[in-house]
């Protein structure tokens, strides 16, 4: 595997609140020589959220922000983006809804990741929706953020097959796998272009 330094790749923060699995993946994948992303700052709204050890393991700088009051959280987060001169950010499981204020404000793109085949099953619980509908196909969307939810330009989806078998957990999972390889496929795609 080729490592590169990172030195002229986009500074790209990610925002998690949770496990932070995606976080993992997009910080392996920015390791590669093939990555334009070098992973700069960790930013999240929950002390405890699991996932800030990918922080300290890979020694990324990490920022927990308060959002009791969401108006000021965000400046702070602005604050934290210019002083890193962060150009790209990867929200992935982040459980707090951007202002469209906070969006237009950042000079830079905002992507997402989001468990279902947008535009079907915006918001949250999207396996058990899939499952009650019966379809016969879920899958993951990487996407461009706007002030809608959930709603901005779609950038890669992936199918995954949903068997009878199959409940929240088992479907959360088998979606799980594949969008560790779907976000790291967006970035190349976007920087492509
Ligand atoms: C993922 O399913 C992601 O699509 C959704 O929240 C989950 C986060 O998982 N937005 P993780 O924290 O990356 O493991």
């Amino acid at each position: 595997m080729v490592l590169s330094t990172g030195t002229n790749k986009i500074k790209t923060a990610v925002f998690i609140s949770g496990t932070g699995s995606n976080l993992e993946s997009l910080i392996k994948f920015s390791k590669l020589n093939k990555s334009p992303i070098s992973i700069n700052l960790i930013i999240t709204n929950n002390k405890l959220a699991k996932g800030l050890k990918h922080g300290t393991i890979f020694k990324i700088q990490k920022k927990i922000i308060n959002f009791t009051n969401k108006n000021v959280a965000e400046k702070k987060i602005l604050l934290e983006l210019k002083k890193n001169k962060i150009e790209l950010v990867c929200l992935a499981g982040f459980m707090k809804i951007l202002s469209k204020n906070f969006i237009t404000n950042f000079k830079g793109k905002i992507l997402n990741i989001h468990p279902s085949l947008l535009p079907k099953y915006k918001g949250l619980n999207t396996h058990q929706r899939a499952l009650e509908n019966k379809d016969k196909y879920s899958g993951c969307t990487v996407h461009i953020v706007n002030s809608k939810l959930d709603s901005g330009k779609i950038i890669l989806q992936k199918r995954v097959k949903i068997l009878k078998k199959d409940t929240p957990d088992s479907l959360a999972k088998k979606i799980l796998a594949q969008e560790h390889k779907l976000y790291p496929k967006a970035i190349l795609k976007i920087f492509s272009l």
